[in-house]
Order: C-alpha cells, then sequence, then structure tokens
C-alpha cells in the first residue's frame, strides 16, 4: 500500500540525518514547513507550543556543546528548539485579571500538542527531502539552553530539531513487528510482548550487524537506556519554569 500512496512511503522511508550539507534551509520552505505542521491536531485548539530558530552560528555552536557534542546541531542547514508553550494562555488569563490554572493536564496538553506539532513539522521537512535528527539531547543542559534562548516562563523546551540537506545516508533502523504496538480489544500477555520483542530482537541483531556492531540487540540497547535515573534535574527545572505535576 505505501508504494502507491505519498504519504506512506515518505513516513515509511525516515531515517534520522546526523550529517548534513552546509546548505541553508530558505525561509519560505520553513514557512510552508510550519505552516502545514501547524495543522496538527491540537487538544481544544490551544496551540500550546512554538518553535524558535537558532540562526547565530556562535549560539548553534554553544547549544552543539550543551547538547552533548552533537555536532549535527551546528552544522544542519537550520536548527529549532522546540517547545510546549503556556505562555500565551497565561497572558490572556493576565489580561482577564484572573489566575493561570497549571497542573500535571495543562502540562501533558502542552507537551503532547508540541510533539503531534514537531513530527508533523518533521514529516513537513522531509517531505521537501530534508532529511532531520531530533536531539532530545536539548535537555542536557536545559537551563542553560534556556538562558541562551531566553526562554520566558511557562515555556518548556521539550528537544531540538536539525533540518537539511542529508550528506549521509544512515539506512533505516527497524522497528517492532506492527502485532506488537496494535493491539486489540485487551492489552496483550506478557508472553506476547515477549515473543513479539524476540522477534524485534533478531531484526535488530541483523541491524547492528550491518553496521558494524555484531553482538548487540534491541532490548540490551533498551535495558540500558533506563538502567539509571535519566536526566534529574529536568523535574527542578521546568517547576522553577511554571510547570505543575499535580
Ligand atoms: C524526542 C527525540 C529525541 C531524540 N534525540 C536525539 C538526540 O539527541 N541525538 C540523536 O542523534 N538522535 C536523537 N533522536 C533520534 C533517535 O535516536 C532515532 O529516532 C531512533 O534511534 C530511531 O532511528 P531513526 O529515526 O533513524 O528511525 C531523538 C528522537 C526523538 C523522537
Amino acid at each position: 500500500m505505501s508504494e502507491a500512496n505519498p504519504v506512506l512511503a515518505r513516513m515509511s522511508a525516515h531515517r534520522s540525518v546526523r550529517s548534513f550539507a552546509p546548505t541553508p534551509v530558505p525561509d519560505e520552505h520553513i514557512e510552508a514547513a510550519v505552516a502545514a505542521a501547524q495543522m496538527a491536531s491540537t487538544s481544544s485548539w490551544v496551540q500550546a507550543y512554538c518553535l524558535i530558530q537558532v540562526t547565530d552560528p556562535d549560539e548553534r555552536a554553544r547549544l552543539a556543546e550543551l547538547t552533548g557534542g552533537q555536532k549535527q546541531v551546528a552544522q544542519a542547514g537550520a536548527f529549532f528548539a522546540l517547545c510546549a508553550d503556556t505562555r500565551r494562555h497565561r497572558m490572556i488569563a493576565e489580561r482577564e485579571g484572573a489566575p493561570y490554572v497549571g497542573n500535571l493536564e495543562t502540562f501533558l496538553l502542552a507537551t503532547v500538542d508540541a510533539t503531534l506539532f514537531a513530527q508533523n513539522l518533521a514529516l513537513a521537512f522531509e517531505s521537501m527531502d530534508y532529511g532531520i535528527c531530533m536531539i532530545g539531547g536539548l535537555r542536557t543542559r536545559l537551563p542553560e539552553a534556556s538562558e541562551l534562548l531566553a526562554i520566558p516562563h511557562g515555556v518548556w523546551p521539550l528537544f531540538g530539531l536539525c533540518v537539511g540537506k542529508p550528506a549521509e545516508d544512515p539506512g533505516q533502523r527497524p522497528r517492532l513487528p506492527v502485532n506488537a504496538i496494535w493491539m486489540k480489544d485487551r492489552y496483550a500477555d506478557d508472553e506476547r510482548v515477549f515473543a513479539s520483542m524476540d522477534a524485534h530482537d533478531e531484526v535488530a541483531a541483523r541491524y547492528y550487524v550491518n553496521r558494524e556492531s555484531p553482538g548487540r540487540n534491541w532490548t540490551g540497547g533498551t535495558w540500558r537506556k533506563f538502567k539509571a535515573p535519566l536526566r534529574e534535574h529536568l523535574l527542578g527545572y521546568y517547576t522553577s519554569m511554571g510547570a505543575r505535576f499535580e
């Protein structure tokens, strides 16, 4: 089906690109991609997100450092910080002379809205033959990155997005089988979940052999990722920026 449907074909061709030609992304391409991405569904039409393009080469170099030395942050044709944004809603409340009442739901709402927008944006750029790489590394030293971007109260940077002309073909990382994700009527029993992960491990092991990293698989990598707590400063940081988790 995906051969006949250009949207499915483009989605199915995704791979993250980490090496880019030094070609800038023209503003008219960015505008077209952002306008299309804004049509993503948004909770109750609240549009709780924004993106900040970082254009200054020195700032890009500094952000590359802050994201853990990810060179594509400095090198890509364009780099954006994707943010959950409740500031507009707070400004409306202030103008109405009423308090803005934030809680876990408003944090989730803005985070989900921003993420749906971001994936739509990534796909829009990919449909224009750009490569993309999302950068969760933006959260590694988030207070410093936020200061650089002059992030105000009520706005929460979530991750970065590199966009540009690819200078590599990294190949595709396989995904879990569809039947691991698509359940019907009730959550699958553990046996079925393990079976689908075993199947995925076999595919992933072949992927690693082809990438000259034999002996690795998906469950092993996933286990390593969650062995220790991740980015523990985030609760304090997002709280200080107005997020509430109760
Ligand atoms: C929210 C998010 C943050 C990510 N952060 C990074 C990152 O900081 N650096 C990086 O190289 N890739 C990053 N990635 C890319 C993932 O590693 C990649 O999507 C995953 O390994 C699957 O590979 P693929 O996109 O090529 O299919 C991120 C992806 C997402 C969705």
